[in-house]
């Protein structure tokens, strides 16, 4: 008898409640966040032009003449992207000091202003990352923890602007070469780049002639870029590390950096 009550006291309960209840998907777990969700959900900074400048990223305010330099590295950088379906750019160069940190963020940067187009940074100089340093950036910044899989995208990368997104990096890595060629860090980044889904993603890479880290890692991206020192790099240093890194990845081009010569023939 007592559960034929209950039944009954259950189906006058039921009465008048709505026959269609409404069905809602389960949470979304953080990993499973991609697009442009999790692009509004990177926190937002402001690259301070002014300060930029004294760092000679030049791309951020666009008053010293030598950004067009690199807003025509952008363009030829996103023609051969485009025309070879690629995203990935490694850069280095032979030796330390060239410029790479410089080009890559004057190139990032220089790809922000581009409204169609969405691009990635990440600082993979493992032993000596100087992104976070030339951009002012202060507060800690491991990017370990993110390499490991212990921290999610959205508390490693940072959001300039609407489409440019960096993952800086405040520390040296112990075993940087252990950690740049390992399969787990592959996967994080290539996770990293399906979710966040960027049309470039350039990573900022150790010299090559120092050690094998970038030998190792360059299989990994569609294409790299070389800069090299005007009269710094040596054309055996330039010619030996072009034609190492064609055996493992496109070479996209070499950057002339620090040339104290700049032909301005058109007077543009
Ligand atoms: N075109 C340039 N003209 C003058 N100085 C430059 C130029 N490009 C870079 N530098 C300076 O050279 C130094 C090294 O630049 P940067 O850190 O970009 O080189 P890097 O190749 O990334 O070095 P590392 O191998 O230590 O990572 C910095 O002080 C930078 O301001
Ligand atoms: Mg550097």
């Amino acid at each position: 008898m007592e559960h034929i009550r209950t039944a009954l006291q259950k189906a006058r309960e039921q009465q008048g409640r709505p026959w269609v209840e409404e069905v809602l998907p389960p949470p979304l777990h953080a990993h499973q966040i991609e697009g442009d969700a999790l692009w509004s959900r990177l926190p937002g900074r402001r690259a301070d032009p002014v300060l930029a400048g004294r760092k000679r990223v030049v791309t951020v305010g666009r008053s010293d003449p030598s950004h067009t330099a690199f807003d025509i590295l952008r363009t030829k950088v996103l023609q051969a992207l485009r025309q070879n379906k690629w995203t990935s750019i490694a850069i280095t160069s032979p030796t330390p000091g060239c410029g790479k940190t410089i080009v890559g963020l004057n190139l990032a940067f220089s790809l922000e202003h581009q409204k169609d187009c969405r691009t990635v940074l990440v600082d993979l100089d493992l032993r000596r990352p100087q992104v976070a340093k030339t951009l002012n950036m202060s507060g800690p910044r491991p990017l370990e923890s993110f390499l490991r899989g212990e921290k999610r995208i959205e508390r490693a990368f940072e959001r300039y602007g609407d489409n440019l997104a960096i993952a800086a990096n405040d520390r040296p890595v112990r075993f940087a070469a252990e950690l740049l060629q390992s399969p787990e860090t592959v996967g994080i980044l290539k996770d990293m780049a399906r979710r966040l889904r960027p049309d470039v993603v350039i990573f900022d890479l150790p010299p090559m002639l120092a050690n094998d880290d970038v030998m190792a890692f360059v299989p990994n991206v569609d294409c790299a870029i070389l800069v090299v020192a005007a009269e710094a790099t040596t054309m055996n240093e330039a010619d030996l590390c072009e034609r190492e890194l064609s055996q493992k990845t496109n070479v996209l081009g070499i950057v002339l950096n620090k040339c104290r010569y700049m032909p301005d023939k058109y007077g543009y």
